[in-house]
Formats: structure tokens, sequence, C-alpha cells
């Protein structure tokens, strides 16, 4: 159990009036502590929220030996504040600190540090629909050093941002543009590491998609170029035939927590879901015969964001009739029911911030 020493702000911010966006407004505190080799994580604290003073050396600058995670606190229907499923991005902190050689973080930590900021900055936890206050949980190599090495000192920060719909077009369908030139990631890479250096490399893709008009990149994998692989900012899934059909884990994804919780839901209503390699040559048939019925992401983020437009090569494949599909709603009202407390929490992923 960290003992967290708590040093609160002399001047509070004015809360934000009006629409919110995404992780443009940061609260009043963060949490932080250090890691020193030999000494393990030590002097956990809440500080008001600052910047940072670091070397120009410090290794992350140079090297990107950096992790972070995501997931939200929302004000439930009786009042109680709630987070979903923490434990699952302390396990999957390890697995991304494990790749980046970065320390061990007990789970039980990761969770106790992110439910004690949350708690001092409760009050900033929004309560429009649609809306829930973005965690940033995030880890940064701080050595004064220019060999290429692990760290041997870390800071482990949280930060919190009231945030709404991560696309600014809510639950309107987005237009996704599947990368044919530039890839993400390949197996045995840091494709399924939740790290910085993924997202700073689908930015050239990004830039292209946006240039066209389209909101995201669709990656195919490193090696054959046909195979679906994941969106940007979440996992992605097709309802092919009456099926729910998304890729694989297979090393080169992130392993999405609302992906998770998205395949228990369907499997408990009765809809198969099939987790395996995917074509885009079977995606442009399916869509050719009238089997793709439905496309959607998924994510902390992005919630569960349906698409409306893929765009590969020369094709242009129409998805549904430019609505929300009923699986991709269902599965929305589902996933914020259950976070809100609207709906029975059978599997037990909410949990309280006391
Ligand atoms: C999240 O969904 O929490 C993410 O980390 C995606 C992010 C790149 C916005």
């Amino acid at each position: 159990m960290l003992d967290i020493k708590i040093y609160r702000t002399t001047e509070p911010k004015q809360k934000p009036t009006g629409a919110l966006g995404f992780g443009k407004i940061f609260t009043d505190h963060m949490f932080i502590m250090n890691y020193t080799e030999g000494k393990g994580w030590h002097d956990p604290r809440i500080e008001p929220y600052h910047n940072l003073s670091l070397a120009p050396s410090a290794m992350v600058f140079h090297y990107g030996q950096e992790m972070f995670e995501g997931l939200k606190a929302y004000k439930g229907v009786d009042g109680k504040n709630y987070l979903f499923r923490p434990d699952m991005n302390a396990k999957r902190t390890n697995e991304t600190n494990k790749r980046l050689c970065i320390p061990y973080l007990p789970e039980e930590d990761f969770v106790q540090a992110v439910k004690a900021v949350v708690k001092v900055d409760e009050d900033w936890i929004p309560t429009e629909p649609g809306t829930s206050l973005y965690i940033r949980p995030f880890i940064i190599a701080t050595d004064e050093f220019l060999g290429v090495a692990p760290s041997k000192t870390y800071l482990f920060m949280v930060i919190l941002s009231p945030s709404g719909a991560y696309y600014s077009s809510g639950l309107e369908p987005v237009g996704i543009w599947i990368e044919d030139d530039y890839v993400r990631a390949v197996k045995g890479g840091m494709g399924f590491a939740k790290t910085g250096g993924n997202y700073a490399c689908s930015l050239a893709g990004q830039v292209k998609a946006h240039n066209d008009n389209y909101s995201q990149v669709l990656w195919l994998d490193g090696v054959h170029r046909k195979y679906i692989e994941e969106v940007g900012s979440m996992n992605i899934m097709f309802k092919i035939d009456g099926k729910i059909v998304t890729p694989a884990l297979n090393g080169s994804i992130l392993p999405g927590i609302t992906r998770n919780s998205v395949i228990q839901i369907c499997k408990d209503k009765g809809i198969p879901v099939e987790e395996r390699q995917i074509s885009v040559d079977e995606l442009l048939e399916a869509q050719k015969s009238g089997k793709l019925e439905e496309v959607f992401g998924t994510g902390t983020a992005a919630v569960v964001s349906p698409v409306g437009k893929l765009r590969y090569k020369d094709d242009v494949m129409t998805i549904g009739d430019g609505s929300i599909g009923k699986v991709c709603q269902m599965l929305y009202d589902t996933v914020t029911g259950i976070q809100l407390g609207k709906l029975e929490d059978k599997y037990g992923w909410r949990v309280e911030v006391k």
C-alpha cells in the first residue's frame, strides 16, 4: 500500500463550462512517484498540476522510453464515482513496461494512485451525457544520458482531463482510411504495447487520411500488407453476415479493454464473435455481396464508435445507411450503461472511487 502525501493547490482553477473536447483541459492535481534503481518506486504524492523540470538529456526525449495508459472516471447515476476495469490497465502497464525495459509497477499501486488522484479532483468529473474524466497514467525515463540503454530512474504520473467524445462528430459514423503504404507495427515489435512510439509512427498516415477528409487510419499488417490490424486510437470490429469479426491479438495490435468487454457482451447476448485474421480482400468481397453489415471501433477514448466509410486504394466502401448500426448502438448503450451504473454490472467491472 502506498503512503501517498497530498499537497493541495491553493489556487484552484475555474471549472470548464461549455464543450470540453477531448484531452484539452487538465484538473487541479496530478499524481507523481519516482523510481530509482536500487530503491524502487518511492515518494508517491499528489501535487498541484504543474510543469516538469527535466534535463534536456533526459532519456525519454531521445529514445522514447515511455509508456502510457488511458482510462476514465464517471459520475454514476447514484452520484458515486466509478472507474471501469482499472485492474486491466494496471496489468497492461506491466506488459508494456516489460517490452520497454521499464521497471515493474505493482498493480495495486497503479490502481491506488489512480483512485487517490481522482478522489482529490472528484469535483472535476463532468456529468453531461457523453462526458467523463479521462485519466492518463504514464511513465517516462529520466536519466541524463545519451547512451542507448534502459534508464535507471523514472517518473510515474497520472493526469486528469475532463473530456467529451474523442471524435468531434460524437456517434456520427466516421470515415476510415485503410493505409496501404506506411505500416504501424510488426510481430516482435511493440505494437501490443501502449507506448508513444506506436502513435508517433501513425502520424504520417493520419496526416494523409486527414488531407483526404478521413478521420482515422486503419493499419494493415506489416508483412503481407493485407490483414486488418487496428485503427490509430481504437480496435476495429466488423459485422459480417450476422457475426462480429475482429482481428485476433497477434502481438502487433493493442489488447484493448473495451475490445475485451465488447466481446464478452456480444457472447453473452448470443452474437457470435470470431477473433481471427481478416484480409482487406475479404472485406471488399463482403461489402460487394452486401454482407458487411456494420463496422465500428472500440477504445477507452472512442468507447464504441461507428464507421460509415472505409477507403482502400481506389475503393470506397460505404457501410449501412450512414447512421449508427444496431449492434454498435447496443454495445455503446451497454458499455456506457454499465460504466454509469444505469445497467446491472454482472461482470464486476465498475470500481467505486471512495
Ligand atoms: C485510449 O483510448 O485511452 C487511448 O489511449 C487512445 C488514445 C491514443 C487517445
